[in-house]
């Protein structure tokens, strides 16, 4: 099996780094355009195998798609990722022309291959995506709702000292600040978060969840890569290992929660075919009404794309 990372930055050389120390694959192709930084970044990966004892190949490229041929998943983080003061959506003009080349590469040498988009703003990007590799949308979808429920797990586990194993969320919408966390859907080892917090808490913790990505832009000065790469990781263990698993994605909807013609965070289930079920949950007006909301942002930058330069036609 063979996964190919676009972008050697912050985010996919972390993401590289976890499919490489987890072993599951035979090879993990790094590339990036800029002179040297996938191969530099590779090497150093890979001198890493005899320390964490693993075997997978982490092979680095400059902008060469051929080494990436009959890659069995491709995740794409190339663009440019947000400073302070910027919100995801400021990226679109630059991340699109980025993601459409890139994918129109990764399409000539991988066919077959399925695409797990993490460039920014995510939901756009993977939608741009899906309409350059022009193929079934069960294998282009983007990441995002893992890493927004581990933020908010993450909180919830400090907040109630307790292990974050125990905790199961459920998350939807644009990976945005209209995201929709859902504590109907939030569980403490199987007891309704509800039970163990007070409501205020949790809304405090639902609002700082829909600002996590920019809690770090602030105190980084650029956008977060360890979450967001072993996020996406996740993700190709689940399609490579055939997992079938139940994680929020952003996937393409086609009358699903009555939303049609547009990519938005939802529980689907994950295998070897890509998305093999959206999973659609009964959620309540007000959820509901939410989610809507949230569909209506992320459907106003799909616009701006779609009457852009960088539309794909
Ligand atoms: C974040 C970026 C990766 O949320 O979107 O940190």
């Amino acid at each position: 099996m063979k996964v190919t990372v676009v972008g050697a930055g912050n985010v996919g050389a972390t993401c590289a780094n976890v499919i490489a120390q987890d072993d599951f694959v035979h090879e993990v192709v790094l590339l990036d355009i800029k002179e040297g930084t996938a191969e530099g970044k590779s090497l150093d990966i890979w001198q890493t195998s005899p320390i964490d004892l693993y075997d997978t190949r982490v092979i680095g490229s400059t902008n060469d798609y051929s080494k990436t041929a009959g890659s069995d998943v491709v995740v794409i983080t190339s663009g440019l990722p947000r400073k302070p003061g910027m919100s995801r959506d400021d990226l679109i003009a630059t991340n699109a022309g980025i993601v459409k080349g890139v994918t129109e590469n990764i399409m000539k040498h991988s066919p077959n291959t399925i695409i797990v988009v993490v460039s920014n703003p995510l939901d756009v990007m993977t939608y741009c995506a899906y309409r350059t590799a022009n193929i079934d949308s069960s294998r282009v979808f983007g990441m995002a709702g893992i890493l927004d429920t581990a933020r908010y797990k993450s909180f919830l586990a400090e907040a109630l000292n307790t292990s974050p194993k125990d905790i199961q969320a459920v998350l939807m919408g644009g990976h945005g600040d209209t995201m929709v966390p859902l504590p109907r859907y939030t569980t403490v080892a199987g007891i309704p978060v509800t039970e163990l917090i007070s409501t205020e808490k949790l809304n405090a913790i639902i609002e700082r969840t829909k600002k996590g990505g920019g809690e770090l832009v602030n105190l980084m000065g650029t956008s977060a890569w360890y979450a967001p790469g072993a996020a996406a990781a996740q993700m190709v263990k689940a399609i490579i290992k055939d997992q079938k698993r139940i994680f929020p994605c952003c996937a393409w909807l086609q009358g699903q929660y009555g939303l049609k013609d547009i990519y938005l965070g939802v529980p689907v289930k994950l295998g070897k075919k890509g998305i093999e079920e959206v999973i659609e949950l009964k959620l309540t007006k007000d959820e509901m009404a939410l989610l809507n909301q949230s569909a209506k942002s992320v459907k106003e930058v799909m616009d701006v794309l779609d009457n852009s330069q960088m539309a794909v036609k």
